[in-house]
């Protein structure tokens, strides 16, 4: 059992009467129960004597966030408890957009509730609001403030206006807690270029280049080709100041409890507006140490643990998604291993799924899909994935060498030919893609380019090419059809559901010119979506067939992740196939087709799972029963089939 489920437990008597009194009596039971892990954590992190203090800080510090929380969310919070493992629901749909781009301010978002509820999305992800420097800010991730809404989004009155209709509505809302780095512009940063030792002591900062040598010989580089390094030399100071993303990305130093401590409170504050999920940004690279990558340490997994086991604390309801885009088997860490299983984070990107699907696109095979989810790790079966196709950052190829060798191509040989595929290196390549930070000494680099862009929508249409728009189509509704289908939440881009191409205009800005991840973030076409009824045009049919899908998986229990996905072998190198399966040998199968040919699967293995009844099988997406002349079933190129038990 998880702390999450012990204080559902705890929970349960009062929950039908909550008075302030039993919200009280229900924090001193949380404080007491977590208090023995987070004094664990703590010292394990700060074990120097003179870092006493700071745990007494801390234990005073938990009443004094509590008491921070309006009553209506801390009532909040023991619902979403009693609602058990609530964002493990086949209810649940996301959506991930940038409010500006989206529809100005987030008055505009509130406007566009009903745009959501008729898609049937009940998760939103808006992407950063907090205030930012003028020029290059990373989208908002290069933060000047936790807490303050930046006046180009409106006020904290329409954020919090916002937060309580999305409530009124059914829609959880997460939002972005910066956690690695905060702005050169952030009150901290701008005391430390002032001389501050106690704020220079907030990041990592060094006088000479001893240090900074020292660390680069092992650390990768994020931004190689924009923000080479690890360090940036700031004159004001005569110092190097670690910036592992961008240079006004300033590293916090958490090896300082005092750092600790304050970005708790701002995470509360956070909290408090009404998020439900905290997407945690770059989680991975929170704790440093000379001679290794400064990636996934074992330290960072217990400043995870300890911020996730301090916010239950105060606000039980809240969860965690974890913002690491690593390797699979590091990825699958971030839910929590040994006595910390089911405490670190609730959910996690399934990055790796959406690598393999571009990869089975790009090679019309399955093969390393399905041998790297066979191989991959269970999960705790608290926790869940993000299943998406793509989001606002670029898609790095994050396979493992082992399989791609296993399956017999050369791994190197492989990622060029992914990125030549996807980056119009390839004349009979549809995607229009752009490489993003490559890096001519590894041969590494990602790609970017919005879904329908990389799926060949954009060139068909150039070219006027009826079939190739309709392949284009089918690809994007087939992708979607998996992340619906997969065992977690699926989280659609906003503008994907519309088949929105890569815009270009970012090139005009010098802000953003130099970061193609922009080609991937169009502003809304609210001119498509006027247009909708007009059935034959590839956004109403992709829109059409997404709400469809959506609606089936909000019907479909199996759809809710209780780890019930089943891989199964379709010993057909173009198709994947796998089942949700149900406690009373129920279950759904999806059947896809990777192909541009017709495939077949022998009937014989439908037959043997139970989706063949008398040589008739059930498509839940066309709701059609096709009958069956021969021993095998045929799946039309890109076709995606949701397979029910006659
Ligand atoms: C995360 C964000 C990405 C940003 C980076 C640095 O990876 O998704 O957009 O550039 O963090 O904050």
């Amino acid at each position: 059992m998880n702390q999450t489920a012990l204080h559902r437990k705890l929970a349960s008597k009062d929950l039908k009467d909550l008075q302030k009194g039993s919200l009280q009596k229900l924090f001193d039971l949380r404080v007491a129960t977590n208090l023995p892990l987070i004094r664990e954590l703590f010292y394990s992190l700060y074990s120097d004597p003179k870092h006493n203090t700071y745990f007494k800080e801390l234990q005073e510090l938990l009443p004094v966030l509590f008491e921070t929380r309006s009553d209506e969310l801390k009532n909040r919070d023991l619902q979403l408890l009693k609602k058990g493992n609530w964002y493990q629901s086949e209810k649940m749909v996301g959506m991930q957009l940038y409010v500006d781009l989206f529809n100005k301010n987030l008055k505009g978002i509130e406007e566009k509730i009903p745009y959501f509820k008729e898609l049937g999305i009940t998760f939103l992800h808006l992407m950063p609001i907090t205030t930012r420097p003028k020029g290059e800010n990373d989208g908002g991730y290069a933060v000047n403030s936790y807490t303050a809404v930046d006046r180009r989004f409106g006020s904290k009155k329409d954020l919090l206006s916002l937060t309580s209709k999305l409530r009124e509505n059914g829609i959880y809302l997460m939002l972005d807690f910066v956690v690695n780095h905060t702005s050169d512009e952030y009150p901290w940063a701008k005391k430390a270029l002032k001389g501050s030792p106690k704020y220079q002591g907030y990041y990592y900062m060094f006088p000479d280049r001893t240090v900074p040598d020292a660390f680069e010989a092992s650390l990768p580089e994020v931004f190689p080709a924009t923000s080479p390094g690890n360090f940036t030399y700031r004159k004001e100071i005569d110092r190097w100041v670690m910036t592992v993303f961008n240079t006004y990305q300033w590293d916090l130093n958490y090896s300082n409890p005092k750092v600790f401590l304050e970005m708790l409170s701002n995470l509360v504050a956070l909290v408090n507006n009404g998020v439900d999920v905290v997407r945690f940004d770059a989680l991975a690279f929170l704790w440093k140490k000379i001679g290794t990558n400064s990636q996934n340490l074992p330290e960072a997994h217990l400043l995870i643990t300890l911020f996730r086991m301090c916010l239950q604390t105060i606000t039980p309801g809240v969860i965690f998604l974890a913002e690491a885009i690593v390797a699979p088997k590091d990825i699958i860490k971030y839910f929590g291993e040994g006595n910390r299983k089911g405490n670190e984070c609730e959910v996690a990107y399934n990055a790796s799924l959406m690598a393999l699907l571009w990869n089975s696109i790009a090679t019309k095979k399955t093969l390393l899909l399905t041998k790297t989810l066979q191989n991959s790790p269970g999960k705790p079966e608290e926790t869940t994935w993000i299943n998406y196709v793509r989001c606002h950052d670029d898609i790095g190829l994050g396979l493992e060498d082992q399989y791609i060798s296993e399956i017999g191509w050369d791994p190197w040989l492989h990622r060029s030919f992914l990125l030549d595929y996807y980056c119009q290196k390839l004349d009979w390549s549809p995607a229009i893609g752009y490489t993003f930070m490559y890096n001519p000494s590894t041969g590494d680099g990602r790609i970017t380019g919005s879904c329908a862009s990389l799926l060949g929508l954009e060139k068909a249409m150039r070219n006027s090419q009826e079939e190739a728009i309709e392949i284009a189509i089918k690809k994007i509704l087939m992708l979607h059809g998996i992340i619906l289908s997969f065992g977690g939440i699926p989280l659609i881009y906003a503008g994907d559901e519309l088949g929105t191409l890569n815009d270009y205009s970012y090139l005009n800005n010098d802000h953003k010119k130099e970061d193609s991840r922009w080609v991937n973030r169009p502003a809304h076409d609210w001119g498509a979506v006027a247009k909708l009824k007009e059935d034959d045009r590839p956004a109403s049919i992709i829109f059409q067939g997404l709400t469809h899908m959506i609606s089936l998986r909000k019907k479909t229990k199996l759809f809710s992740d209780t780890n019930n996905v089943v891989l199964h072998d379709p010993r057909n190198p173009h198709l994947l196939l796998y089942e949700r399966t149900g406690k009373k040998k129920n279950g759904v199968c999806i059947l896809a087709n990777f192909d541009e040919h017709p495939q077949i699967i022998d009937a014989s293995i439908l037959v043997s799972l139970g989706y063949i009844k008398e040589g008739v099988l059930h498509d839940l997406l066309t709701n059609r029963k096709r009958s069956l002349h021969s021993g095998l079933v045929e799946v039309q190129p890109y076709d995606i089939l949701w397979l029910t038990k006659p």
